[in-house]
């Protein structure tokens, strides 16, 4: 039987949100070029929509991470599943990111990523959900929509790999 999904955001209202943070991040990255870093799977479409709105130069890079565990919960074991092509020595590094959950996934990436050296290091979501978060030092700069602790889909986001394609984000009522 099909999920029934319920539209949290609008596809309309992510994009018009995502235009808005693109312009902030021109503006905070004015007269420099930034290394956007795609957390795949889920990052994808976030990661394009955005690029295409920034006005400063832009370069890009795909990692993909497992944590260990089921499709609704992470474990905090994180695995470099595939890492990046580049290294990051003296550029500006955007992390982009689908969502925010425990912060575990990213309190590690963070770690890693800031070892290799680049000039500085940032972290950009599309959603957060703060009601979750274990890895309270977790700092995230850029953020779109703040939302409550509800399971999503769309843009990017699946439950087991279905729906990363629909164009807005959504709640699976199971
Ligand atoms: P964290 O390490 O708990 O912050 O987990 C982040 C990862 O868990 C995200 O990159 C997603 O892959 C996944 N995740 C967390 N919440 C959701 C959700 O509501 N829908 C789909 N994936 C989610
Ligand atoms: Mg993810």
């Amino acid at each position: 039987m099909a999920d029934k999904i319920r539209v949290l955001l609008s596809e309309e209202e992510v994009n018009t949100r995502i235009s808005q943070v693109a312009a902030q991040i021109s503006k905070d990255y004015e007269g420099k070029a930034v290394h956007l870093i795609c957390i795949l799977k889920g990052g994808v479409f976030f990661t394009c929509e955005l690029a295409k709105r920034l006005t400063v130069p832009v370069s890009l890079d795909f990692m993909s991470v497992s944590s260990y565990g089921d499709d609704t919960k992470s474990s905090g074991v994180v695995r470099i599943v595939k890492d990046l092509d580049e290294p990051l020595t003296d550029l500006h590094v955007l992390i982009v990111e689908d969502i925010i959950d425990s912060g575990r996934t990213l309190s590690y990436l963070m770690e890693v990523l800031k070892q290799r050296g680049p000039a500085s290091i940032r972290l950009c979501t599309l959603l957060d959900k703060p009601e979750r978060r274990v890895k309270k030092q977790v700092k995230v700069d850029y953020t779109c929509f703040t939302i409550p602790d509800e399971f999503v889909v769309g843009y990017g986001l699946d439950y087991a790999q279905k729906y990363r394609n629909l164009p807005y984000i959504g709640v699976v009522e199971l």
